[in-house]
């Protein structure tokens, strides 16, 4: 048998120069040095060769030997930092720059009941909340809205099959409007106080592009002694200058509401085409925002308060409207769908 020592080499560094965990480092140790390795055969293959040859392949395969050892040294330490379970490509790098979580943000209705609350806040108003799930007492009765009053009908309110317990007969509902917070309120608090209640009402209506079954109010009340109309005008004024714009006329038309007394709506000027008429104002010049009076006597009367003890003034505003209005959105539904493109923009 004649050996190529220096082709041998030659393949001996290709596989070592391939050798890049503990695992290969090991494979390559058994290939030459093994029981039944290269070195073994060459040393096993000595016996046969002529005497004059032995000494010189002998040295040869000696020094291959060492030379071996020697890169199975090196070799060893630079892999035995690497786990046996991985290899050097799937190597977690810790220092690569991270890739950023997508954060998510307030959802524009969520920003617009913050941004008002945080307006009455400034003013002196506290927030508070009430029950979706309310009695016809809070939602109808003591806010002096009648028996026969057709809002009472369940083609405008939804019932609930549970009784309430309290008023034998009746059925819980949904409620219509924030404005059952103003009695209990009014029940558990000694005036003067202001508050404002924002959260969602419901109402059987049929979904289209400016009605939803689900929307969300804030109601506003303020009681004190001598609370006039003229400090409602002034508390709205400035709500809509802050809100809208410094630039933004307020008017209040006269309108009807069983618990107000006067009652007015609000209106302010077109933000769009700024009073001149145009199709978001259907041509008015005006966009109703909210409903608004001063609290009707019969609504402190069913809060248990003494006849003429007290004063005050509430206002109602519906949050999509007015989300609407302000960002230019045309269709309600879009506030419910969740649809990314329509979210992120806000
Ligand atoms: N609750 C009324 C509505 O839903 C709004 C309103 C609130 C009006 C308070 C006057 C006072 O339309």
């Amino acid at each position: 048998m004649n050996w190529d020592f220096e082709q041998i080499e030659k393949d001996m560094r290709e596989d070592a120069g391939k050798i890049s965990s503990p695992a290969q480092l090991e494979e390559f140790r058994i290939k030459y040095l093994g029981r039944k390795g290269l070195i073994s055969q060459i040393y096993a293959s000595l016996a046969a060769l002529p005497k004059e040859e032995k000494p010189i392949v002998g040295k040869q395969a000696n020094n291959l030997r060492r030379l071996i050892e020697q890169i199975i040294k090196e070799k060893k330490g630079a892999v035995s930092q690497i786990s046996e379970t991985s290899d050097a490509a799937c190597f977690i790098d810790v220092t690569i720059p991270g890739v950023a979580p997508v954060q998510g943000h307030k959802h524009i209705l969520t920003q617009t009941i913050e941004e008002i609350c945080a307006l009455f806040e400034r003013l002196g108003f506290v927030i508070h909340d009430g029950p979706e799930i309310e009695t016809e007492f809070h939602n109808f009765t003591a806010l002096n809205i009648p028996v026969d009053h057709p809002s009472r009908d369940a083609f405008d309110t939804f019932y609930l099959e549970q009784e309430d317990k309290e008023n034998k007969g009746r059925y819980l509902l949904l409620r219509s409007h924030t404005s059952p917070g103003q009695i209990r309120i009014m029940k558990q608090n000694k005036p003067p106080f202001a508050v404002v209640i924002p959260g969602r009402v419901y109402r059987p209506d049929a979904v289209d592009a400016s009605h939803s079954f689900m929307f969300h109010q804030i109601e506003g009340l303020l009681v004190d002694k001598d609370v006039r109309f003229s400090h409602l005008k002034g508390l709205l004024s400035v709500f809509c200058k802050r809100f809208f714009g410094e630039d933004i006329k307020m008017r209040l038309r006269p309108h009807f509401f069983p618990f107000t007394e006067p009652s007015a709506e609000v209106d302010i000027s077109c933000y769009i085409c700024k009073g001149e008429g145009c199709s978001v104002c259907g041509r008015k010049g005006w966009l109703e925002i909210m409903g608004c009076g001063l609290v009707h006597p019969k609504v402190f009367e069913a809060a248990g308060y003494k006849k003429n003890e007290y004063t005050g003034l509430a206002f109602g505003l519906g949050v999509e409207r007015i989300a609407m209005l302000k960002h230019g959105i045309h269709d309600i539904r879009l506030f419910y769908e969740n649809d990314k493109r329509f979210v992120t923009q806000f």
